[in-house]
């Protein structure tokens, strides 16, 4: 496989940042011609951000499996594509080679089929990080039904209102999962998940760890049973054929937070992702042929999806996929799983670099780390001391660091230094990707043309022309992604962060500017939390906010108003924590509750944040003003009750 489009010099960069900009078409006809397409597209863009439509390769036909799969078979079928880590150290390592992946993924895509799944169909997918859940995103893809991956650590309720969002006909799950030192119960989930829905036809489980579960006649069948009906009626020959899509058919369907309490479905589609992933996973990180890529998100969000799946898989890559966790059953997981396999590019998130500094540099050493060539960074800012961690302890300095700035919308990286080709900068995302034109604006939406004290532009952070893998809707309500995203300001897609940019356009990302929390990388609303503590039958009032956590990035610290203690404060708590790991899941539990008997509100009965967040940060005296609010008095009492 080689790379034609892969930028290895500053100037090939600026070069091919020159021509995105001003001939968007004839630089994407050039690098889509790569691509395996069963139709040529009639038109390479469409747009306008008012509606909002965009259509990219419009008119084009293609699958992107054969992209991932099919067309490597003949120069990399022995090859491995995914090299599967246990969580369990001593469990056996599973290479599943180009030609093997080909092959389970067409079984299983014939045995979808023959669960009655079709093209446009939804599929929620709810498994542990194993092969298999390769095998079934895929196959869903194959068929053209449009998949939509649940991260484990989301709770019934949460599983039940996507598949109502989806409507999903079939869901995809394992009898349990291995993290750590837990065993998490998928298809008990599920089952719970499912009381009162009737759209659900049919869950097919995987046998991961062998617990009891229910299996209810006539929906629910095991995988290994339906795999053995496809391998034992049909040569393998006989079945594989991909569906023909169009380029703007719906490939996936992810969920994420945002300020409203609701979460919704970012749609994804096929051909601009396909092409976004691969480009943007070959620039970047600038993969070289043969070498082993080690992304250690799950495949629950979209980082998962984009470097892990079909960013690695379209290029031919070898992608490692681990079901454990960095710390099981030491500190030493991911150094020893880039010794084991000679990792060249290790792709992780600044919460797991900040945790696994805390462990000194003990789990380290004896790790053989020189296969090491590139480190990638994602999910929120990176603080320049795990920057500094990561580029000394890890990299042993030889080894750049990309700190690459996305979204689940934005279907892979927007902006990020090119590994060893543009500059690295601690805390810096430097510059967009070619085919990215991002503009800060202040609240009006002007760009911001002035520089503040410090020498920055400094301003909320836009997009001023789409890129091939941005999203194209929220699932099932259009109308939600125009006004979140494209409503603030006219004719810009509007990211939600804030940024600086430098007099040469590097960017800093500062943070989220709306509603939303960033808690070890992943997008809580604080309404969501709020909405969910509210639930508990003793609270009156919520509101969250956060605050500054040594690992997590930020914690999620609320204020609650309740009636009274059930036995006590303490216990009441739990019970809160407990209400809201039920209602999301144990991801969006808050890290501190302090119960308060009023919150700081204006006139008009809006919660003042702003105060609550200073609080929450312990700067007490950086309250500012207060004599807006109905009862100024009530900030005295919860600085007092400050935890
Ligand atoms: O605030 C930004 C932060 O994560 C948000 C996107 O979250 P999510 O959709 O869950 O996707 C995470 C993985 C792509 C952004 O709005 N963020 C992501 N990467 C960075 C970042 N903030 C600073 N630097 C980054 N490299």
């Amino acid at each position: 496989m080689s790379y034609p489009y892969q930028l290895k010099s500053i100037e090939a960069y600026r070069a091919a940042y020159k021509k995105s900009v001003e001939d968007p078409e004839s630089f994407w006809t050039e690098i889509a011609e790569n691509f395996k397409w069963r139709k040529k597209w009639d038109k390479v863009l469409n747009w306008n951000f008012k509606e909002p439509r965009i259509e990219w390769f419009a008119g084009g036909k293609l699958n992107i499996t054969e992209n991932c799969l099919d067309r490597h078979l003949e120069t990399l079928g022995d090859k491995p594509a995914i090299i599967w880590e246990s969580n369990d150290p001593e469990e056996r390592t599973r290479v599943v080679t180009y030609e093997r992946l080909h092959k389970r993924v067409c079984q299983f895509a014939q045995v979808l089929k023959n669960n009655g799944i079709k093209k446009g169909d939804r599929v929620c997918i709810y498994m542990g990080m194993i092969p298999e859940l390769a095998y079934a995103v895929l196959a869903c893809a194959r068929i053209g039904a449009i998949h939509s991956v649940i991260f484990g650590g989301f709770s019934a309720r949460s599983i039940a209102d996507r598949l109502e969002d989806t409507k999903a006909e079939c869901i995809i799950t394992c009898d349990g999962a291995y993290r750590g030192g837990k065993d998490i119960p998928l298809k008990s989930v599920i089952d719970d998940a499912l009381v009162g829905n009737n759209l659900v036809k049919k869950v097919i489980v995987y046998t991961r760890t062998r617990i009891p579960v229910s299996m209810i006649k006539g929906r629910d069948v095991w995988w290994e049973d339906e795999m053995l009906k496809v391998t034992d009626t049909l040569p393998v020959e006989g079945f594989g054929d991909a569906e023909v899509m169009d380029a703007e058919d719906p490939l996936f369907i992810l969920y994420t937070s945002g300020s409203t309490g609701k979460p919704k479905g970012v749609v994804h589609t096929t051909a601009g992702y396909m092409v976004w992933t691969n480009y943007t996973f070959v620039n970047t990180f600038q993969y070289q042929p043969g070498q082993v890529h080690f992304c250690t998100a799950d495949i629950g969000w979209i980082t998962g999806h984009s470097y892990i799946l079909y960013g690695p898989l379209s290029a031919g890559a070898t992608s490692v996929m681990f079901e454990g966790i960095p710390t099981w059953p030491d500190a030493g997981r991911f150094w020893d799983i880039v010794d084991k396999y000679k990792v060249d590019i290790l792709y992780t998130a600044p919460t797991a670099i900040r945790s696994l500094m805390g462990y000194g540099l003990d789990p380290i050493k004896d790790k053989d780390l020189s296969s090491l060539k590139v480190l990638g960074s994602v999910g929120e800012p990176i603080n320049e001391e795990a920057w500094n961690w990561y580029n000394e302890h890890i990299g042993k300095k030889r080894c750049p660091i990309v700190d690459t700035w996305w979204q689940t919308e934005n279907g892979g990286i927007l902006i990020s230094n090119l590994a060893g080709v543009t500059p690295s900068r601690p805390s810096w995302a430097t510059l967009p990707l070619p085919g990215v034109q991002p503009v800060l604006v202040d609240e009006n939406g002007k760009e911001v043309t002035e520089k503040d004290e410090e020498g920055f532009y400094k301003g909320n952070l836009c997009m001023k022309a789409p890129w091939p893998g941005m999203l194209r809707t929220t699932y099932g309500d259009h109308e939600r992604c125009r006004t979140t995203y494209f409503a603030t300001y006219d004719n810009l897609y509007f990211t939600g962060d804030g940024a600086l940019k430098d007099e040469e356009g590097n960017y800093r990302i500062t943070g989220r500017v709306d509603d939303v929390l960033n808690v070890s990388g992943h997008r809580i609303g604080t309404a969501e939390v709020e909405n969910a503590i509210n639930m508990h039958a003793s609270v009156v009032e919520s509101a969250v906010v956060g605050y500054p956590h040594p690992i997590k990035g930020l914690g999620i610290y609320a204020y609650v108003i309740v009636t009274g203690f059930h036995g006590d404060e303490e216990r009441t708590r739990q019970d809160i924590v407990q209400t809201v790991s039920r209602i999301i899941g144990p991801i969006a539990k808050p890290d501190k509750i302090q119960f308060v008997t009023g919150l700081p509100k204006t006139r008009s009965g809006k919660i003042m944040r702003r105060i609550l967040r200073k609080i929450a940060e312990g700067e007490l005296d950086k309250v500012g003003d207060t004599s807006t609010l109905l009862d100024p008095a009530v900030v005295d009492g919860i600085k007092e009750g400050k935890l």
